[in-house]
């Protein structure tokens, strides 16, 4: 676990009373807590409880019905998004990250944007990349030089490690591991959770709980208080079925005995009941959620034979990504189809998808062979539409016919509540999303499921269901996945992408092995106090028009940031700036005639 860096612990945002309810549930019931310099937080609860709409309100972008929220003057809050504005797509790494300093800001700010994506990870080179080209994992890292590019000290992550890969997910770990700020990250990893976090948030039943302890631990003490609750409310149970008890026996005895005085005692006991009833300690509520797949075996020998299959992006077709010469999917096949970001493990997913219906060519399914498809970007799933038509939409797609009632009845069963079904797909958060799909995928009783990524949203224990699901799966499966204790569980079969093709390995290990050859090494995170980042006056104007204070002042900054960027290890300087900043030196001293 990472160590406290901090000194003095200063308070940056602190909650009181806070209270907010969604549409159709209440999430927040009077929350105090606060978030002081030095904590590391772990945010944690199941899927759909409020996590994210947590963050929005310390962002200051949810107003919660009850209670304030204070921001210190030094706070200095930044949000890492969790997808990429598709207005930015079009535009390179640089500009995609010059973006987020607002507009009168970005003059003569390129070196910071360079020292940014050198920060997270970039070569210079690839700064001219479009984001539209960039992977999944690259995606998050430019997120993250966005985020930091106005030098928060408080950063605020909503499960930043969905979709990356294994190197850049270390990486992340790392970074953050060595950021000096304070952060609260959302995730469902806890083995992340436990490497990077000093402080643990769990959300469960509209309260926040918070532990100094990293998650797991924080897990057990946070159930060590669950089950004392529980061992105090059976007691508080056992007493007042007593007092319940009395109160009858002494009511009867009144009655019996025209006793004006028992009947008076026993009304006060009931009266007594219901008070005890009222201050009973709360039982926890149940895990809400419930995942089933059903699956049917085919008998045939194969399920998909791919043969002489060039894979492309869908949207560019005529760029090979690699070449499969042959692969041959049986029922019963658990597959892995592992790689790094970007090497096109989606685009083989989409491309047998498209191809579906196809009885000749590169791509064949056994002609009876009903195919599934967990799309990762969830795509599938008409935002628009509320619950129960879009599962009875892609249902179509998926060639089964479902009514509403049958919809409905199966939603209530996966743990959506009743009036959540008028609610809008855009409204969901990531988990119900994804669990809408898997349950609109598993009314087909499919042979044959392709699955991208479909651990990335789904909370600790819908990860565990989902992997007994997989296991207990009848037909065959072709899982791409990073989660390697997910794929360890699941999959008999392993393949990795490669530039030259697909490679089957016999084990996991191997695939990971073969995955780490080939990948290029990120430079190590050795600076990540962002604070540290030199900043010029931002609107910093050109060499001749300064005055000569003004031009010493700026001199003294230049040769700084050069030093300080020699000191940097090789590979990490910018040799780009280093001759921007010379020469703007030489312009300066022989302007000032030093
Ligand atoms: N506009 C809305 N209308 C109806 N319900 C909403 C709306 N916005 C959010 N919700 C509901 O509020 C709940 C909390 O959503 P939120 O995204 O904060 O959950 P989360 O804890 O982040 O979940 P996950 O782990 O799946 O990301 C969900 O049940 C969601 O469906
Ligand atoms: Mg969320």
């Amino acid at each position: 676990m990472a160590t406290d860096k901090s000194k003095a612990k200063i308070p940056l945002i602190t909650c009181n009373g806070i209270a907010l309810n969604a549409p159709n549930k209440t999430l927040f019931e009077n929350v105090s807590l606060g978030l002081n310099t030095g904590d590391r937080i772990g945010f944690i609860g199941h899927n759909g409880c409020g996590k994210s709409t947590f963050l929005g309100i310390l962002a200051g972008t949810i107003k919660p019905n009850e209670g304030t929220i204070a921001a210190a003057r030094v706070a200095n809050v930044s949000c890492v998004e969790q997808t990429l504005p598709e207005r930015l797509l079009r535009l390179s790494l640089h500009e995609a990250v010059l973006d987020a300093l607002p507009e009168d800001k970005r003059g003569w700010m390129d070196w910071k944007v360079e020292v940014m994506l050198a920060d997270t990870g970039f070569d210079q080179n690839q700064a001219s990349i479009r984001c539209e080209d960039l992977s999944g994992g690259q995606i998050t890292r430019l997120m993250l030089a966005r985020a930091l590019m106005n030098e928060p000290n408080l950063l605020l992550l909503d499960e930043p490690s969905n979709h990356l890969d294994l190197p850049t997910l270390l990486w992340l770990e790392e970074f953050l591991a060595n950021w000096e700020g304070t952060f609260l990250v959302v995730s469902h990893d806890a083995a992340m959770l436990d490497r990077i976090t000093n402080k643990t948030w769990v959300l469960r039943d509209r309260q926040i709980h918070s532990f100094d302890l990293a998650c797991t631990s924080a897990l057990a003490a946070y159930e060590n208080l669950e089950e004392a609750k529980r061992a105090r409310r059976a007691a508080e149970e056992k007493e007042i079925r007593r007092v319940e008890a009395s109160a009858k026996r002494i009511a009867v005895w009144g009655r019996v005995y025209d006793n004006e005085d028992l009947s008076r005692k026993a009304k006060s006991m009931e009266k007594q009941v219901d008070r005890m009833r009222d201050t009973q300690t709360k039982a926890v509520e149940a895990y809400p959620w419930n995942l089933s797949i059903s699956s049917e075996t085919l008998e045939a020998d194969r399920l998909l034979v791919i043969k002489d299959l060039r894979v492309s992006p869908v949207a560019v077709e005529d760029v090979t990504l690699y070449e499969i010469n042959e692969a041959i999917i049986a029922p019963g096949d658990r597959i892995a189809l592992l790689g790094a970001n970007g090497l096109g493990k989606s685009s083989l997913l989409k491309c047998c998808w498209a191809r579906r219906k196809e009885e000749f060519g590169p791509v064949v399914f056994h002609p009876r062979c009903r195919l599934a498809f967990y799309d990762q970007s969830l795509n599938m799933l008409p935002d628009h539409m509320n619950l129960t038509d879009a599962m009875i939409a892609t249902g179509e797609i998926l060639g089964v016919h479902l009514t509403q009632t049958h919809c409905e009845r199966a939603l209530i069963t996966a743990g959506f509540q009743y009036n959540q079904m008028v609610q809008k797909v855009s409204c969901l958060s990531g988990g119900e999303r994804s669990r809408l799909l898997l349950l609109s995928l598993s009314q087909g009783s499919s042979h044959l499921m392709l699955l991208d990524e479909p651990t990335n949203h789904l909370d600790i224990y819908g990860r565990a269901e989902l992997a007994r699901q997989l296991r207990q799966f009848n037909g065959g499966f072709i899982l791409v996945s990073h989660d390697r204790h997910f794929i360890e569980e699941t999959c008999s079969r392993f393949f990795t992408v490669t530039k030259q093709g697909l490679v089957e390995v016999t084990n996991a290990q191997a695939a990971y092995d073969l995955i780490e050859a080939s990948q290029p090494k990120f430079a190590p995170v050795e600076r990540a106090k962002h604070t540290e980042v030199r900043k010029p006056d931002e609107t910093t104007p050109v060499a001749e028009q300064l005055s000569d204070d003004q031009g010493l002042e700026r001199l003294i900054e230049l040769e700084d940031l050069l030093e300080t960027d020699l000191k940097r290890k090789e590979k990490r300087q910018s040799p780009h700036l280093q001759m921007k900043w010379r020469q703007e030196i030489d312009i300066l001293k022989s302007l000032l005639g030093v």
